[in-house]
């Protein structure tokens, strides 16, 4: 971990590449040792049409894949197929034993129904975690899949070595994909959890009182250092292109990280987690179609 620069106290950075990377390299010896029991874990990902940002994530998970020696599958299809037709995609990957996880990438061409392929993707190859079942485990603390860019979240907090229990976690957002499953990731590591949104009053106070502050609202430099408490761990999930082309967080980076205790960074922050924990779920499922116990460590 190296300090942020900057004058004055400066924040520890939580370094997402970095994280990333230690973790790619035990999985890589885990799939090895998978093997020798004759096990490969298996990911199907599903690109409907050609959305450039979506070519790009497919095309890392693929890499990442390959690095860690995960069996990848791309179904690149046409942005004009029909809703029946992905269906019987996903039925064909639910029945595929090579196939432990299955992926299709979001967003869909206008007219698929989002929820019903994703309600179709079976809940024991659900890698995303967005299939209702496990959106369920996770409510009550046995979540089989915890969703990607969040438990990414986690891993990074531990891996600061911060303990979660009996902190004030705040949340700034409440999306489906991270600001609630990440309020219910720290919850269930006992921290004591507010979820805040564009209707919260006093929002500058509230997030003050942070020990731990996740931003996730997709606002440009929302999150102002006299939002931070001193000391406090700030985790920023959002990734904005600014007019001139620069990328930013949700988290005016500087600043806070004069107040802050530790940052992650954008660039490089927890946007590497996100395929990272998708390869971990992917493992975890091949080891529990294997009869395996795999833990998630939530
Ligand atoms: N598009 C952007 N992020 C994601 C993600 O985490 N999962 C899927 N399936 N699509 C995405």
């Amino acid at each position: 971990m190296t300090q942020a620069t900057g004058s004055g106290t400066a924040a520890q950075i939580i370094d997402g590449k970095a994280i990333s990377t230690q973790m790619k390299e035990a999985m890589k010896a885990e799939v090895v040792a998978l093997e020798a029991k004759g096990i490969k874990p298996g990911l199907a990902v599903v690109l409907v049409g050609e959305n450039p940002a979506s070519v790009v994530y497919v095309r890392n998970k693929g890499k990442a894949c390959t690095e860690v020696g995960i069996h990848s599958v791309e179904h690149k299809i046409p942005a004009e197929t029909t809703e029946a037709q992905l269906l019987s995609l996903i039925d064909q990957l639910n029945n595929d034993p090579k196939i432990n996880g299955i992926l299709v990438q979001l967003p869909l061409p206008k007219h698929i129904n989002e929820k019903r392929v994703l309600d179709a993707i079976s809940p024991t190859k659900d890698v995303d975690g967005f299939h209702p079942f496990n959106v369920g485990k996770l409510a009550v603390g046995e979540a089989l899949f915890p969703p990607c860019t969040p438990f990414g979240v986690i891993k990074m907090i531990e891996h600061a070595g911060v303990s979660m229990e009996g902190k004030n976690a705040v949340v700034v957002g409440r999306s489906n994909i991270v600001g609630k499953p990440v309020a219910l990731m720290l919850l269930q590591k006992n921290a004591t959890v507010t979820i805040t949104h564009s209707k919260t009053k006093n929002l500058k106070e509230v997030c003050r009182e942070a020990d731990i502050l996740v931003a996730a609202i997709g606002k440009a430099n929302f999150v102002t250092a006299d939002m931070v408490k001193p000391g406090a761990v700030v985790i920023d999930v959002g990734i904005n292109r600014l007019d001139d082309g620069k990328l930013v967080g949700d988290v005016d980076y500087a600043p806070c990280a004069e107040v802050a205790g530790w940052i992650t960074p954008v660039p490089g922050g927890v946007g590497p987690m996100t395929i990272t924990m998708l390869l971990y779920n992917t493992i975890n499922s091949a080891k529990r179609a294997n009869g395996m116990v795999a833990e998630t460590g939530l």
